[in-house]
């Protein structure tokens, strides 16, 4: 029996964080442990290009770091498949295929490139690669006839695109791609240390290689609801990222105590981060451990990518061979 695949990629233009953690990794781990879906998960690096073609050193290295992380926080080679764009040429043959049917009108009004080209000042994005990216990202999608795509809301315009993109093309020639659904990611909102969106650019984030005296220092340093200037000012939990992070690596009971005596300034807001630090230190244990693995085995994440990349290049070029019938080539 075929499985309904689960496709998703991330892009390696940095060190994972907690915020990619929670809001992408923990889903993608969750879908593959389910059992009933086939995943196929991606290093995302031709689009890393899309904004880093001027400096294309570090790619490789974040790639590399991403997937063990991927590895270190629980997605496991014998049930994903693990792999890496690039070593899949056929991204880019399908992508070029994609372009042609694709009217510019659709890439144009597509709210992630006018958001991102007056965001993003300090490098020129008027590029067709970079208006083209949600093409490459829908040849990403269909190549594998997905049926869900894990991806946060920011994403949702490119699954559209991408079902509007396979319409076309089943209209166009033949219907071989399935419209992918997307699967939406509930993220608690995770703050940054700074109380801003957790990101590298405001280096602000706390990372799944950050361990002992830089944890600490950044739990310690982490906002924390403003109106508690002294430790006898009642706090607003609710409206506090530290007691958001309790939420998820401090037991119940205990998290209960907090809020109550937050509340009625039971609790220093130094103590409240102490008892934080001893939380993730622990729950990030067993993904600090499987790190020290496999940063020290990095034959083994190149095995793993090695026999992921073939797997995935099997399915595309079989996804290849249906295309090139289907446009009568
Ligand atoms: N655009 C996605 C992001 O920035 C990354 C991505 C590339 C992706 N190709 C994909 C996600 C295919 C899902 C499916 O997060
Ligand atoms: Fe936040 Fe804890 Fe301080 Fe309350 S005591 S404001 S939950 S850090």
């Amino acid at each position: 029996m075929e499985m309904k695949r689960i496709v998703s990629g991330m892009r390696p233009t940095g060190r994972l964080h907690l915020g990619n953690l929670h809001g992408a990794l923990v889903k993608w781990i969750e879908l593959q442990d389910r059992g009933d879906y086939d995943c196929f998960y991606f290093v995302a690096d031709w689009h890393a290009l899309t904004s880093e073609y001027r400096d294309t050193g570090q790619i490789r290295d974040f790639a590399h770091d991403m997937v063990i992380d991927w590895l270190s926080a629980g997605l496991n080679p014998a049930k994903s498949t693990l792999f890496v764009q690039s070593a899949v040429r056929e991204h880019v043959e399908l992508f070029y295929i994609l372009s042609m049917i694709t009217p510019l009108a659709w890439l144009e009004r597509n709210p992630t490139y006018k958001e991102m080209k007056t965001e993003i000042t300090d490098r020129d994005l008027s590029t067709f690669g970079f208006l083209g990216y949600p093409v490459l990202q829908a040849a990403d999608i269909i190549m594998y006839k997905a049926y869900g795509v894990p991806v946060g809301v920011d994403q949702l315009p490119h699954i559209e695109l991408t079902r509007e993109i396979a319409r076309r093309f089943n209209f166009l020639y033949r219907g071989i791609f399935p419209e992918p659904e997307p699967v939406l990611t509930e993220v608690p909102k995770l703050l940054g240390i700074d109380g801003r969106k957790m990101s590298k650019s405001y280096d602000n984030a706390i990372y799944l290689r950050d361990r002992g005296g830089e944890l600490k220092t950044k739990v310690l340093s982490m906002f924390t609801d403003p109106q508690r200037e002294r430790k006898n000012d009642p706090g607003r939990p609710e409206i506090c990222n530290v007691f958001t992070f309790h939420g998820i690596y401090t037991d119940a009971g205990r998290v209960e105590e907090i809020d109550r005596e937050c509340r009625r300034a039971g609790i220093g807001c130094v103590d409240c981060k102490k008892i934080l630090l001893a939380s993730l230190e622990r729950g990030l244990a067993p993904l600090h451990e499987r790190q020290d693995y496999y940063l020290a085995r990095p034959g083994e994440v190149a095995a793993v990518l090695e026999s992921g990349n073939a797997a995935a290049a099997r399915i595309a070029r079989e996804t290849m061979q249906e295309v090139h019938n289907a446009l009568g080539f």
